[in-house]
């Protein structure tokens, strides 16, 4: 294939898609949504391999959704025409506490889609894996399809949530070195924290597993305190679920988003996530276009 030339121009309700192939190993997809937000990324034509179709690289076609495999609380996952390539659609449904509480956040959907991608791709430049592939539409976007480890891996800079309510820390103490936490990915029996042991004895993962998942968050809550930092908000606490490929590797699964972590305003303090939903502390929707418009617009 001619380095540098144009695969193809891909037009979508919600955005713009050219794809060059700058080498031969690479093909660059830039994504322009209707808010003109332009989204880089990279793979190799090994990975879009998977989409090789009639002659070279065929495109769009990983942006065909196919059935429903699952839905839950948050999200729809669709199979695409493409073996190895979910789409992940992201709902406005809004719950807490282990699905007791429901609610609907306006445009929710559409923020941690699109924020999600933004921070996948700031760990991918960090060389951390990640599943997302592409950003499809304001809504959704294209993922690596992985067997989930049905564990949860928490990491807290500062004591909020469970620490205070069923340990007894101090609300806002700040850890040194920061709390690492396996919890089990099961509403059922409350998500409970679990150590290492019990996890392996369930045969939910290897040791070996565990200490990548380990050193992998550890690695993630470095690169986003800092980014985080620099927009103004405390990262307290995230959580990352992660699954296995089918070639083997490890990689981040599911979305970072305000419902997946906790973001404190520095100066004032204020919760900037589902926090603001689960406490019933009002202007919910405010904080996540609040947060939404700092990530997006920061470099
Ligand atoms: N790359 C991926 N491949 C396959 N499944 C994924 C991937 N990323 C996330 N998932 C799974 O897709 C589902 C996303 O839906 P959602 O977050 O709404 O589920 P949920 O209501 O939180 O329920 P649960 O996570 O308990 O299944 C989750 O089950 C998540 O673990
Ligand atoms: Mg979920």
């Amino acid at each position: 294939m001619p380095v540098g030339k144009r695969l193809s121009c891909w037009r979508h309700a919600h955005s713009r898609r050219l794809e060059w192939a700058w080498h031969p190993e690479l093909v660059q997809v830039l994504t322009l949504n209707t808010h003109g937000t332009a989204l880089i990324s990279w793979a190799t034509r090994a990975f879009f391999g998977i989409v090789e179709g009639v002659d070279g690289c065929r495109t769009g076609a990983i942006v065909k959704k196919k059935e429903l495999l699952y839905e839950g609380k948050a999200k729809r996952v669709y199979a695409t025409e493409v073996d190895g390539v979910l789409i992940q659609e992201f709902k406005d449904d809004a719950t807490a506490f282990d699905g007791a509480k429901k609610g609907q956040i306006g445009q929710k959907g559409v923020i941690n889609n699109q924020m999600a991608a933004k921070l996948f791709q700031l760990l991918e430049k960090h060389n951390i894996r990640t599943h997302f592939v592409e950003l499809v539409s304001e809504r959704e976007m294209g993922i690596r399809a992985l067997k989930m480890f049905k564990v949860e891996a928490i990491v807290r800079n500062v004591a909020a949530g469970g620490l205070v309510k069923n340990y007894g820390f101090t609300r806002g103490q700040r850890f040194e070195r920061p709390i690492f936490e396996f919890h089990l990915k099961d509403d059922q029996y409350h998500d409970p924290l679990m150590n290492n042991e019990q996890i392996i004895a369930l045969g939910l993962a290897t040791a070996e597993d565990l200490k990548l998942i380990e050193s992998r968050a550890r690695h993630v809550n470095q690169v986003l305190k800092e980014f985080f930092g620099n927009i103004g908000i405390d990262l307290v606490d995230f959580k990352l679920e992660f699954g296995r490929g089918l070639d083997g590797e490890i990689y981040i699964g599911d979305e970072i988003s305000p419902d997946s972590c906790r973001f404190w305003d520095k100066q004032t303090g204020e919760s900037v996530d589902k926090d603001r939903f689960r406490f019933d502390m009002g202007k919910v929707e405010e904080a996540y276009s609040d947060i939404f418009q700092r990530v997006m617009t920061a470099n």
